[in-house]
């Protein structure tokens, strides 16, 4: 196990590990002061997604959760910049590469129309959060394993490295973080909002067994989606998205 602090925050890479939230939950428990942990595996056998989901996990891919104390009574902040901290940075990677680059609600990062990266937010003692990122580097699941399309950066044309790629969400993330204390909710949550794929447009959602169609006129201050049915406007907390074109 490697051990050492980058942009301000305690790093530790296992070769393998079941799920780095799980692993970074753990540290959380054994501390007793305000660190910020990251923990990266090489390997993760069995990764979590969102909706009771499987992560998989291939060698090359990013491995990590990010471990901090957090303002609870913002979460939707953090599940907006957990996304575009990524955004950001394939942003700044793409100038010569042309893919279309999109957020898609509640966290994901679309390279192409396809799935490039998973959140997982989760809740740890002490009022810690943990931010667990994957990010398709090198690999991604064939068509069909996945109930959406999915793309890794290089097939996409990114030469990167998981490694440098932690380095910059890490210093993107403090980045972000600074701007909500500095600027407020409202920056961030346009910033995402600006890049949100089919804002204005109908979409349909899955809640489970049922879906809803309607609107996608926006989000609330939770976090949560707002979907226009009529006269109506539906709030939506958790779910999958699907646009036309899906
Ligand atoms: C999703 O369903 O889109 C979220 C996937 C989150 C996967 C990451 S990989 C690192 C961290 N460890 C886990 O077990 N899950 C997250």
């Amino acid at each position: 196990m490697k051990k050492q602090k980058i942009e301000g925050w305690l790093w530790q890479e296992f070769d393998e590990l079941q799920s780095t939230n799980d692993k970074a939950k753990e540290l959380v428990e054994q501390g007793d002061n305000d660190e910020l942990w990251v923990v990266t595996a090489k390997r993760q056998t069995a990764g979590r997604g969102r909706l009771g989901r499987a992560w998989q996990g291939f060698e090359g891919n990013l491995f990590m959760s990010l471990a901090m104390p957090a303002d609870w009574a913002n979460l939707n902040i953090y599940v907006f910049i957990s996304s575009l901290t990524l955004f950001n940075i394939i942003n700044k990677l793409k100038s010569n590469i042309n893919v279309k680059l999109e957020l898609k609600w509640p966290n994901d990062v679309l390279l192409n129309g396809a799935k490039i990266s998973g959140i997982l937010l989760e809740k740890a003692a002490r009022d810690y959060l943990i931010v667990g990122v994957g990010v398709n580097v090198k690999a991604s699941p064939q068509p069909g394993e996945t109930p959406y399309q999915t793309t890794n950066l290089a097939a996409c044309g990114f030469d990167i490295d998981r490694l440098e790629l932690l380095r910059y969400y890490l210093a993107e993330w403090n980045h972000n973080l600074e701007i909500w204390k500095q600027q407020g909710a409202a920056v961030i949550k346009d910033m995402w909002l600006k890049n949100a794929k089919g804002l204005n447009e109908e979409i349909s959602v899955s809640l489970g067994k049922r879906i809803e169609n309607g609107i996608f006129v926006g989000v609330d201050d939770n976090g949560a989606l707002l979907l226009k049915q009529g006269e109506n406007v539906m709030k939506i907390l958790a779910g999958d998205i699907w646009f036309n074109e899906d």
